[in-house]
């Protein structure tokens, strides 16, 4: 049931402040048993971690490697299961392996998953939407994302409750390695609480995304941007776009534009840029010049604080609000519904895709 809205798409992107919710069941403390009963034990073994997923999972495993390595101080790899499975790696078995999954039936992430535990990496989590999934019987401990059945192929709401949970594990270890103290845990609590309200008030954007969308409807290429962890967000912005509105679409942390990409701006590219206030902001002003000054069109999503002002060649977004460590899950949420509000104006079939399944169970 579609309810008021045009797509399951829309319709689960604006689900997510409810998923996030319910992905993180009033917790009252930052403990290990979220993770399972034997998570404790096994998390104080691991001196290092390796994420598997594809597609959309792999961009939150790549957000998850900024979040674990800055606050819980692990070292983190993240690799495309595809390309692990069939690659010569170097085992370690005090790792703890995570895979990524809204399914929990990816026949890549399985694969590779298996080909982690021949390796002799037993210690193994699931992050995943679907309790009943290969993947949540295949791993000895599993974190259920409640994001409810997701419908339309473009992933959306599963995205971010598994933002949400990746940052429930960075706390957990580094609650676990020392690195937390009482009194930062009870502040991450009531940011995390206050997260669905957060993301309610970034839906509300929605009037003023559209007008954007219909300047992008024409195009047919589109390049986004962001530093830190706010990279995998603008390539997970640009796999939305390509996936639903067939425009090309490349994400490049802004810091690599002159290295290459800089050759390809002109007016006719947008350039969406995640730009929130963080230590990064500085240099990510001075890559948006970069583009400026080569006649590029710059599509800015921001806040008040980093008083980026719209100009000409300039188009600005302001989000409500300064988010921290958990502006990556918010600054999700204007992208998707760009990708949404183009693939409209170019009539597409959003919920199916073209040449796309919700779930890939072969290779
Ligand atoms: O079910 P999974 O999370 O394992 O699926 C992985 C990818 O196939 C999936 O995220 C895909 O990239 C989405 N269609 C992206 O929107």
């Amino acid at each position: 049931d579609l309810g008021p809205y045009r797509h399951f798409m829309q319709k689960e992107i604006f689900e997510q402040p409810r998923a996030v919710a319910d992905t993180l069941h009033d917790i009252d403390s930052i403990d290990p048993e979220l993770f399972g009963l034997l998570a404790r034990k096994r998390f104080s073994e691991i001196d290092g971690i390796l994420i598997l997923a594809c597609g959309t999972s792999y961009y939150s495993g790549l957000t998850a490697k900024y979040w674990i390595e800055a606050i819980a101080k692990i070292k983190v790899e993240v690799e495309i299961a595809s390309e692990y499975r069939y690659r010569q790696s170097v085992p370690s078995s005090n790792t703890l392996v995570i895979t990524m999954s809204q399914s929990g039936e990816t026949a890549d992430t399985l694969a590779a998953l298996k080909h982690a535990k021949n390796l002799g990496m037993t210690k193994t989590l699931a992050i995943c939407n679907v309790p009943t999934s290969a993947m949540v019987r295949e791993c000895e401990l599993a974190y259920i994302t409640r994001a409810g059945i997701e419908i339309g192929v473009a992933s959306t709401k599963a995205f971010t409750t598994q933002l949400t949970a990746l940052y429930l594990l960075t706390l957990v270890l580094a609650k676990l390695k020392g690195n937390l103290s009482e009194l930062q845990e009870i502040e991450e609590l009531k940011l995390l609480k206050h997260l669905p309200v957060a993301m309610q008030e970034i839906l509300e954007l929605e009037p003023k995304i559209t007008k954007w969308a219909d300047k992008f409807a024409t195009k047919e290429h589109a390049l986004f941007l962001g530093r830190g962890m706010h990279y995998p967000i603008a390539l997970e912005g640009a796999l939305k776009l390509k996936e639903i509105s067939y425009i090309h679409a490349e994400a490049y942390p802004a810091g690599e534009l002159k290295h290459g990409p800089l050759a390809l701006v002109t007016e006719e590219i947008p350039v969406i840029v995640v730009a929130p206030t963080d230590q990064l902001l500085e240099k990510l002003k001075s890559n948006m010049a970069e583009v400026k000054a080569r006649g590029g069109e710059l599509f800015v999503f921001s806040d008040d604080a980093s008083k980026i002002e719209p100009s000409s060649g300039m188009h600005v977004i302001k989000l409500p609000g300064v988010y921290g460590n958990l502006s990556p899950i918010l600054h999700t949420l204007p992208l998707q519904l760009l990708a949404y509000h183009v693939a409209i104006v170019r009539g597409t079939d959003i919920d199916k895709p073209r040449n796309l399944a919700k779930s890939v169970t072969v290779e």
